[in-house]
């Protein structure tokens, strides 16, 4: 009788090691889905911030800050006119804006890959800042911003101004309320050319004073003398990927775990570092969503 050969029966499933690859390759394409999806899911974060030497006449003074717009390919006009739609809605007194509103062609990845025309992006950006609503409206400059050399950053502070957003380029406003007065102070970026003194030069000691700056790095300039309550900062985008324990060690500050991204307590007021409303590089963002703050100033 001839001896017949049965194969064997086809596997009942995968092997584990194929299992695995496979649990592999979904979570990265989930992964990056809501990292994608993460990098406009705007979050508005309201603060009361207490002070012993606020003037009485600005108790409950409201501040909307943003940062880091990075308008760029993947940062465009509707999402940003979004944004801008959400602060108008926030009826804030005051809004800031604290740098990087370009990225343009700086980051050699974007330049080799992406359209990088900043001239097209300031453009875009200041058209959409000039809807804010707020009666008070300055920005700072980014390294972003100055990092494209000055013929831009000079065109960029140009079209700000006429969109009715004056740039502080280490100098001061102040904001009257009868007799009082509120200082509000801007530094340009400490890795171009940042002047916290000539930002503060004139300002009366012991005025209640507000300092912009894009990187807290310029808290090393800052000392308890010069009377600044409060600094509002952004550059770091949180981490934009926030991989615990990791990113908050390897952004490009002095004091990365101390100042990622919220409020943090100094001896003289606050530092509150934006989470900021673009991306860098790429258009993701994991843990650490988009920010429109509101800040109400109140009596200690
Ligand atoms: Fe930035």
């Amino acid at each position: 009788m001839k001896k017949v050969s049965i194969p064997p029966p086809p596997s009942a499933g995968l092997s584990r090691r194929a299992f695995l690859r496979w649990t592999a390759r979904l979570a990265l394409v989930a992964g990056v889905g809501i990292a994608f999806d993460g990098r406009n899911n705007l979050v508005v974060e309201k603060l009361h911030l207490p002070f012993t030497d606020l003037p009485r006449p600005f108790r409950g003074f409201t501040i909307a800050q943003i940062s880091d717009l990075h308008a760029s390919y993947w940062v465009g006009r509707d999402y940003l006119e979004e944004v801008v739609q959400r602060v108008n809605r926030l009826s804030a007194d005051l809004v800031v804006v604290t740098g990087d509103i370009i990225t343009g062609s700086t980051n050699a990845f974007i330049k080799r890959w992406l359209p990088g025309d900043s001239r097209g992006y300031t453009d875009m950006a200041a058209e959409v800042l000039s809807q804010l609503t707020a009666p008070r409206r300055l920005a700072v400059l980014g390294n972003h911003d100055q990092g494209e050399g000055l013929q831009a950053s000079n065109y960029l502070v140009q079209r700000l101004e006429n969109a009715g957003i004056p740039v502080l380029r280490n100098h001061h406003r102040a904001f009257r309320a009868g007799a009082s007065r509120l200082y509000v102070a801007g530094t340009d970026d400490v890795w171009y050319t940042s002047n916290l003194k000539r930002s503060l030069a004139g300002i009366p000691d012991g005025a209640f004073t507000i300092l912009l700056s894009h990187s807290p790095d310029i808290l090393n300039d800052v000392r308890k003398e010069m009377d600044i309550r409060l600094l509002l900062c952004g550059h770091t985008h949180g981490g934009q990927v926030n991989l615990p324990w990791i990113t908050s060690r390897i952004m490009p500050i002095t004091n990365p775990v101390r100042y990622l991204s919220g409020l943090v307590r100094e001896p003289w007021g606050y530092t509150y570092v934006n989470r900021g409303i673009g991306t860098l590089v790429f258009p993701f963002r994991i843990m650490a969503p988009p920010e429109i703050t509101r800040i109400t100033l109140v009596k200690a």
